[in-house]
Parts: C-alpha cells; structure tokens; sequence
C-alpha cells in the first residue's frame, strides 16, 4: 500500500515535471523560434531575397553614356569601375560592373537608344550602332553578362550567376515606320520597343502632347498604321513599352493589345503630375491588361520640384501607390541609371537597389512573395505571357507587309530619300 502510495507519488511527480519541462520547452520554442526571423536583418533578409531571385530592372541607359561620351569605344575604357570618369558638370556614371554586383542585379534591360535627331535620316542606323555596342560589352565581359530573349533564358543566366542582359529599344523612330526593321530588330534580341521618345513618330504621339498649352502636331493618340504596329508586336512577341507616349496613345494600346505592355521607366501620376508618369485610370486598365509599371527613380517624376532629388521614401510612396491601384502583380523597378543627372538621395547608383528593397521591408506590409514579383518576377511572367500569345498569333496571323503612307511621313517631314525610293514604283 505505502510502496504503490510512494510510487503513484512518484508517477505523479515525474508526469508533472515532464508536463512542465514541455511546457517549458515549448513556450522557449516557440519564443526563440519566433524570435529567430527577427534576429536576420533587414539588409540580410533583402540580400537572401536577392540572391535566389533575379531583380531585373526595366531601364538603364549605360550605353547611351557610352555613346554620347566615349563614341562607342570601349576597348580603352575600365566597365569594372566607372566612378574613376566624371561627365562635364561632374555627373558621375552610375553604372559599372562592380556595382552591378554590389546592387545583386540580376537582369537587366539595357536601353538602345539615340537622339530623335536621328528621325527620317539614319535613325536604324543610329540603334543599330547600339545594339553592336552591348553585344560588344557582353562579349567583353562574358562571365558577367549573359544575353537573353526569352524568361527562360533569364533564368538560365541567374543560375548561372550572370547578370541576364535584355535589349529594349527606346523610341519608335527606330523602325523608320518599316515592319521589316521592327522584326529585323526582333531578331537581334530587342523584346521591349518603347513606342516614342521625346518626339512623335508619325504612327504614335508623345507625352509632350499632353502638357499645358502644347503645340506640337498631334495623331490623336496612335494612327492606322500604329496599330499595325502593335499587332505586329503582339504577333512577334516584342513587348510594348508606353513609358514616353501621351495618355491617348497609352489607352489606344491598352484597348488593342492582345499581350500585357509594360510602362519601361515610369512613376505614379497622381503623386507628381508629370507627363511621364501613368495616370490612375491608366493604371486601373494596366491591372485588366495583366502588365506593369517599372518605377523611374527620375527625381522630376519622383517629386515634382526642381529643388528637390527626393528620398528612397519619396521612391517607394511611388511603388506603393502603383501597387495599391494596380495591383502587386503590377508594378516593377525601371531605375532609369545613367538616363539622368540626378537621382533621389540613397539611390545614387547601380549599387543601391538593396536600400530600396530593405526600405519597403520595413514598412512591414511587404512580405517576401511581394518583393520576388516586385523586383524581377512580374516582368518574367510579362515576358512569358507575349511569348505565349505570339506563338498563339503566329498559328494564324501573317506577317504585317504594308507601307506607311506617304502623307502620314510628310506630316513629320519625314519624306526623306530612303522614303521616294520605297514610293517609286519605277526602281
Ligand atoms: C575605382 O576607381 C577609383 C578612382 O580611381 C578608386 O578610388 C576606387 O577605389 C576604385 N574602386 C574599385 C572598386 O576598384
Ligand atoms: C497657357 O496659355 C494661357 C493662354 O495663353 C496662359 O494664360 C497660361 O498661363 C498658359 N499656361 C502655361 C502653363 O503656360
Ligand atoms: C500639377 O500640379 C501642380 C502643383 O501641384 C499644379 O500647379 C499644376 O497646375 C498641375 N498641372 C496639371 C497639368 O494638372
Ligand atoms: C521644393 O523643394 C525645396 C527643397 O527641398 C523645398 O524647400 C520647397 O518647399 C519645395 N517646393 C514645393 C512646392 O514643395
Ligand atoms: C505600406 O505601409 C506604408 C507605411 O504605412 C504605407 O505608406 C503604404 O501605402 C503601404 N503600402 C501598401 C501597398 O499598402
Ligand atoms: C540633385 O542631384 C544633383 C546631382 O547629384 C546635384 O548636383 C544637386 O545639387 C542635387 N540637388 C539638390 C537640391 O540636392
Ligand atoms: C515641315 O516643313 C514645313 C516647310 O518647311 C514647315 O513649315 C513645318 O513647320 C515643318 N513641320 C515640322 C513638323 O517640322
């Protein structure tokens, strides 16, 4: 009796210490175990991010500082480190590859751009010139950049811990109104064309269009022939790019386009009214399309104020904004380096897009997932979805064939030889 007394006594003890010791343990745990995300930093939590997905940025104009400076020679010049060169008026560039590397950029769509001077003259010519020149830069510095066309082929790149390079040309004067360049530029790489500058095309407007008291000549948003453009872009599988066109022009395509656009370099309207940037209601039909915003860094989209470059915070309102009207699924990075001379405090190069990320982590209403699209995810499956309807097209779309009319180029004083031979049925 006393023995079974004694051993329930012990039962009783030992079953309570192990209900406290598990008690115990679990509530330490849980506690260390909740405790443990807090204890990876911020910046730690942004580079692991970054490290197994690709951030790729929609624009960067590298190669036009490459151009407009050093006339496409790069045989002399150090693309490692570039804060050893100043532009005149001590703009320094804010690309090379060591800050590629200390950004963890992971893809890349490098600008093909040259002046509207260019426009009815030697225009192909001119974007030509830069295509040659990123294959150049590439080929130097093969075990860093790796060419891609396709989602897949970024991938393949960042596996392989090369920074995936992507064509975009930015200005439809490119093509000179010719389907036949359009594809030939396909070809070459090119997946994005931004379908203006800062000048009309004679098939689409810009954004100049739009500001206060304008009087440039105006389409009205695209011509007939502009959306034989868009169609033949579609078909191809080149992105449409409407960073650059004026508002009409932007909805025209977004009623059209049988494959999501994207704006390359662009930031929210409503924050700072410039031209540049996407208005609310454009934003609303960008989500119904299924594209994407890329947020320009540029401080005049950023802030409105001439005196003021802006903040990492004034960047992210932008990112926010875009997200909450279109959607997370809508809204990317296009810093738009080497494009300006200016650039909002704590971005000033290529090495700082962790800043921006490690920013939005810690407002705390970006979870990770939110970041993988933001930074590189939403763009691939952008890419992914023209990829598949341009082979949907192709079953029964044929190539777009037509010349542009005669009088469409006159309007733009665009008649310039190359044209009167296409037109002379006698050649
Ligand atoms: C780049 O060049 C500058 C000027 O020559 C030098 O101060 C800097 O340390 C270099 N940076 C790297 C990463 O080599
Ligand atoms: C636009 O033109 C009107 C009439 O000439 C003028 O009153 C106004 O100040 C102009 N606005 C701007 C922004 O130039
Ligand atoms: C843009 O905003 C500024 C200041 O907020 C205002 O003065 C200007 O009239 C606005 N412009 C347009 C085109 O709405
Ligand atoms: C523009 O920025 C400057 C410098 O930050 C500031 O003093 C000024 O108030 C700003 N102007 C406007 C209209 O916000
Ligand atoms: C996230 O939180 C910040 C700070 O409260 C806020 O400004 C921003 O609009 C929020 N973003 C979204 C997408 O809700
Ligand atoms: C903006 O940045 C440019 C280029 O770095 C600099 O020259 C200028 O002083 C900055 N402006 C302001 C208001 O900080
Ligand atoms: C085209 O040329 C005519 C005649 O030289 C000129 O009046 C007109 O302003 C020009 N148009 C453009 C868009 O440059």
């Amino acid at each position: 009796m006393a023995l079974t007394q004694k051993l329930r006594i012990i039962i009783g003890s030992v079953v309570t210490i192990v209900v406290i010791g598990l008690v115990v343990g679990i509530t330490v745990g849980v506690v260390v175990g909740r405790r443990k995300p807090a204890t990876i930093t911020v910046e730690k939590q942004a580079s692991q991010i970054l490290e197994k997905n690709p951030l790729i940025d929609g624009h960067n104009d590298w190669a036009w500082i490459i151009r407009s400076h050093y006339q496409n020679s790069i045989n002399n010049l150090d693309l490692n480190n570039m804060t050893q060169y100043k532009l005149e008026g001590n703009i320094p560039i804010h690309t090379d590859i060591t800050r590629l590397r200390q950004g963890q950029v992971g893809g890349q769509f490098w600008s093909i751009y040259t002046r509207c001077t260019h426009q009815g003259k030697d225009a192909t010519i001119s974007f030509l010139e830069q295509i040659d020149l990123m294959n150049r830069i590439i080929a130097k510095h093969s075990d860093v950049f790796q060419m891609a066309k396709t989602a897949q082929d970024v991938r393949q790149a960042f596996t392989a811990k090369r920074i995936a390079s992507l064509f975009g040309v930015e200005g439809g004067q490119a093509i000179e109104s010719s389907f036949g360049i359009l594809r030939i530029f396909y070809q070459l790489g090119v997946r994005y064309m931004t379908l203006t500058h800062n000048c009309n095309t004679p098939w689409a407007d810009q954004n100049q269009v739009d500001r206060v008291n304008s009087t440039l000549i105006k389409n009205n948003g695209l011509t007939e022939f502009g959306e034989k453009i868009i169609e033949e872009m579609n078909r191809l599988g080149m992105l449409v790019d409407l960073a650059h066109v004026s508002k009409q022009t932007m909805l025209e395509v977004l009623s059209i386009s049988r494959s999501p656009v994207i704006f390359s370099h662009s930031s929210a309207y409503s924050l700072c009214n410039h031209t540049r940037n996407v208005q609310d209601d454009v934003l609303e039909l960008v989500k119904k399309n299924q594209g994407l915003v890329m947020v320009a860094f540029t401080p005049s989209f950023i802030t409105c104020n001439s005196s003021n470059n802006g903040t990492i915070a004034d960047v992210a309102a932008h990112i926010n904004h875009i997200r909450i009207i279109a959607g997370i699924d809508s809204v990317g990075i296009g810093g738009d380096y080497d494009g300006v001379d200016a650039l909002p405090t704590g971005l000033e190069d290529v090495s700082k897009y962790p800043k921006l990320i490690e920013y939005l982590i810690d407002q705390g209403n970006w979870t990770d997932d939110d970041i993988i699209k933001l930074v590189g995810g939403n763009i691939l499956r952008v890419l992914e979805k023209n990829e598949q309807m341009a082979q949907e097209l192709q079953k029964t779309m044929k190539p777009h064939e037509s010349l542009i009319e005669r009088t469409e180029l006159e309007v733009h004083n665009l008649t310039q030889c190359r044209y009167l031979d296409m037109y002379t049925t006698t050649v």
